[in-house]
């Protein structure tokens, strides 16, 4: 069985992987070797097989071994080990879910629900290096990649509502720790039925104006109650790098654009951090090439792969399926609000909701794996 390297599996991302993995009985197809940055000489957990202490994730010697390296151990790991172990003369494949690779040439952004012709073309190729897309562009595109398979997108803007889990767990963390404490300072307003609405928003506005530093250390902002609409990076030409990423990475995904050699497609729009858990929402519009009726578009994305589900576009249905609550923890990709626009036919309303810990970040991964595996 192929020796596979697993780095960053204890974090929130590769706890996440691990359950899948054992889910999808992975783990019985290949040799798991546990590396770890900081208990190296450690127990490895349960599924390892015949290396049960970890390696230290840092030896090069021990990474060579591996046929796979799966890491999810953050773009700071990538940036320090991968050119040393290429440097070294390892040919194997290496699965990553930092973006410090992705758009690099010699890498391929996996989802191969959307992708797997480009991912079989660079693989032919002797393609060795696979990186899991942004979370926000990966479940857009496992919702709605279907009309960029027909052709028919001229355009989209993605306005994005973004969960606290993009930033890391710790700022999972802040968003709880914030809510308990605008909650603590009216509850006793709250409890109280005859209490005057206004004067508990004003305590609560006075409390998240006034909120000490550690407790917007992540955000650096208040976010419960709140939002922020800027994520990631400034660009320094008043785009965000997570805006960015929208239009590169969803053209690169999907083979087209300048390195192939082909027109990009415009995507582009607002990223904002909301106060959800774990699930990222986004409200897209295109401009479609032609008029297509809203029963065809529904049907396209309902047959595109078995993940992505049509929430009929009643306030019934909406409210029920197409939220963060109830997407939360499973594989489903819903796309609802499908409608057209008051601009013209060519012109589709749509919303979408991933949970960005599965389709964003670690399902993509595993998948991968099990190509090579093939
Ligand atoms: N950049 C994303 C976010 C996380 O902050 O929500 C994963 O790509």
């Amino acid at each position: 069985q192929p020796l596979v390297g697993l780095v960053g599996w204890r974090g929130m991302v590769g706890s996440v992987l691990m359950d899948r993995m054992q889910a999808e009985g992975d783990f019985g197809l290949i040799e798991p070797v546990f590396f770890s940055t900081s208990n190296a000489g450690g127990k490895a957990p349960a599924m390892a097989k015949n290396e049960t202490a970890l390696k230290d994730a840092n030896d090069i010697e021990a990474l060579k071994k591996c046929d796979i390296v799966i890491t999810c151990q953050g773009g700071d790991y990538t940036s320090e080990v991968f050119p040393k172990l290429r440097a070294a003369g390892w040919n194997g494949h290496w699965i990553d879910a930092a973006s410090t690779l992705r758009m690099n040439d010699d890498a391929i952004i996996v989802l191969d629900p959307v992708n797997l012709p480009v991912i079989q073309n660079a693989l032919a190729k002797g393609g060795k290096n696979w990186v899991g897309g942004n979370c926000t562009v990966s479940c857009m595109l496992m919702g709605v990649g279907a009309l960029y398979k027909a052709g028919l997108v001229e355009w989209m803007t993605s306005m994005t509502y973004q969960a606290a889990s993009g930033g890391g767990a710790q700022h999972m963390r802040e968003l709880l720790t914030q809510f308990g404490t605008l909650n603590a300072e009216v509850r006793a307003l709250l409890d109280d039925p005859k209490s005057a609405i206004l004067e508990i928003d004003r305590k609560v506005l006075h409390k998240q104006q006034n909120l000490s530093a550690s407790e917007i250390a992540n955000f650096g902002a208040p976010l419960g109650g709140s939002l922020i609409p800027w994520i990631d990076k400034d660009l320094g030409d008043g785009m965000s790098k997570e805006e960015w990423k929208g239009g590169a990475e969803t053209n690169k995904i999907l083979g087209q654009g300048a390195g192939f050699g082909t027109a990009a497609t415009p995507v582009d729009g607002f990223c904002v951090r909301i106060g959800a858990m774990r699930c990222h929402s986004q409200a897209l519009t295109f401009k479609l090439k032609k008029d297509v009726p809203v029963a065809d578009i529904e049907a396209m994305i309902a047959a595109d792969n078995p993940w992505a589900k049509v929430v009929p576009n009643t306030r019934e249905a909406t409210v029920k399926d197409l939220t963060p609550v109830a997407v939360t923890g499973t594989m489903d990709i819903p796309v609802g609000r499908i409608r057209k626009l008051a601009m013209g036919p060519e012109y589709v309303g749509a919303f979408t909701i991933g949970d960005q810990l599965l389709w964003g970040a670690a399902e993509p991964l595993r998948r991968m794996l099990r190509i090579l595996l093939e």
